[in-house]
């Protein structure tokens, strides 16, 4: 397995292209099962995860042709995916498949919708928590879907088609946001979606959605209004840029006191985790390009933060704020309320030498003057990043294990930092 070899303490400056962001270009290559027409998605990022849909996408009987980058090209442009799912020749998705990565799941909307009959394997757990699928069945069931598990599998059925529905969701879910808006477009009727996810993301699938024919209203609000169609058509999107991606490299620019531009970020996509980094003392501008994120020589301040939906401080940006914090001047206080075992990162970074106490859903972080390098673990796709982040800061080397888990979610991530002055570089298995 790869690992990544960092020396801390250099200064990052010059620029960062930021990629397509991962979790819209899933659902929006999962949408493409809407139609028989081809959808085709630009500045798609070149991801473990995005290869891994494609392959479940292709078993389902969607033809896929990619495109790649053009020499001079915008450097942040990612590739463009061309789908067709003219037949679909299978409405299984397999457990081997399913059970690597969740988001996968999110094909039984969209299947059952057009075909109607799907067979998705439950996704299982996962190192971040237990994070179940009922509210994406619940969602469905609104919609006429008959539902059943069996052997693993979840089988949804509607042989005349599903019908619009009332879908009030009792907690904010992405995915199942993600499951019924995707549906609804080929019920029959009107369907309402409330308390829906506000997450950029689910704006940009909508946003693409009706480019393929649907009729969605309340995009970007928490209530969505989708009147259904009998088909949708083709269309061209492109994917918006990555606000994780954005914060994760703002906050390691912040934490080697560099001077960055991170280019073509969008600032209102992750507005309260920029504001929040603005709070710590690092300085926060727009650029024709992008985002520039400067620090001095200054401590960074310590902050106290509670993850939340869209548009609070998001949870796949808590890791990467807890190593921030691990060096700031004071203690910061940092809550996770939604997912409830995401702190694996904890024990990894008290391996560099922070201190961080943690209770319940809460950890408590007191600046430490420096951190050291060590060997540590990746355990999940934001902890691992959190490492870098903690790597990048600390005197010395540190090795970080199991890296597969940074290429699910970060391009090129070792070549973006390194242009920049950063010593880190990627050690093959061989
Ligand atoms: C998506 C993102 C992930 C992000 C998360 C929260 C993608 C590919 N992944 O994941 O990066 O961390 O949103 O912003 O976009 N829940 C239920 N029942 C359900 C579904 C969810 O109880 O049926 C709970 C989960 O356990 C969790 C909370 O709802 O506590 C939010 O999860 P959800 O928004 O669904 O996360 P994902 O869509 O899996």
């Amino acid at each position: 397995m790869d690992r990544i070899k960092i020396t801390g303490g250099a200064r990052l400056e010059g620029s960062i292209p930021i990629s397509g962001a991962k979790n819209a270009a899933l659902p929006l290559m999962i949408a493409s099962l809407l139609t028989e027409d081809r959808l085709t998605l630009k500045n798609v990022p070149n991801l473990a995860d995005v290869n891994l849909l494609a392959r479940i996408l292709r078993n389902h009987g969607v033809d896929l042709a990619v495109d790649g980058k053009r020499s001079g090209g915008t450097p942040h442009l990612g590739e463009t995916f061309h789908l067709t799912a003219r037949d679909i020749s299978d409405t299984t998705a397999p457990y081997e498949l399913v059970s690597r990565m969740r988001a996968s799941f999110w094909v039984l909307g969209p299947l059952v919708a057009r075909m109607g009959v799907a067979k998705v394997s439950l996704p299982g757990g996962c190192a971040i928590g237990t994070r179940p699928v009922d509210l994406h069945l619940m969602g469905l069931r609104e919609l006429g879907a008959e539902i059943e598990i069996d052997a693993g599998y979840v089988i949804a059925k509607a042989p005349k088609g599903l019908v619009g529905g009332h879908v009030l969701f009792p907690t904010v879910s992405v995915g199942a946001t993600h499951n019924v808006l995707l549906a609804a477009t080929l019920a029959k009727g009107e369907t309402l979606i409330e308390n829906a996810a506000r997450e950029p993301e689910v704006g940009d699938v909508a946003s693409c959605l009706v480019k393929m024919g649907a009729e969605i209203e309340g995009i970007g609000t928490s209530t969505l209004r989708i009147q259904g169609k009998p088909r949708l058509e083709g269309a061209v999107h492109t994917v918006l840029p990555d606000r994780i991606e954005t914060g994760t490299f703002a906050f390691a620019v912040a934490a080697t006191g560099g001077d960055v531009v991170l280019e073509g970020a969008r600032r209102e996509l992750l507005r309260n985790a920029l504001d929040t980094l603005a709070t710590t003392g690092a300085s926060v501008s727009d650029t024709e390009t992008g985002v520039r994120i400067q620090r001095n020589g200054n401590r960074l301040e310590a902050v106290d933060v509670e993850t939340q939906p869209f548009p609070g401080f998001p949870t796949d940006l808590q890791a990467q704020l807890m190593a921030l914090m691990t060096r700031a001047h004071g203690t910061s206080v940092i809550r996770e309320t939604i997912f409830e075992n995401r702190f694996m990162h904890v024990q990894e970074l008290a391996r560099l030498g922070a201190d961080i106490k943690l209770h319940g859903d809460t950890a408590t972080i007191k600046g430490v003057k420096a951190l050291r390098g060590a060997p540590v673990m990746a355990t999940d796709l934001r902890a691992s990043v959190s490492l870098v982040i903690a790597g990048l800061m600390a005197e010395g080397e540190t090795i970080i294990n199991r890296v597969y888990h940074l290429d699910r979610g970060f391009e090129r991530l070792e070549e973006k930092l390194s242009r920049c002055g950063a010593r880190i570089e990627r050690i093959s298995a061989g």
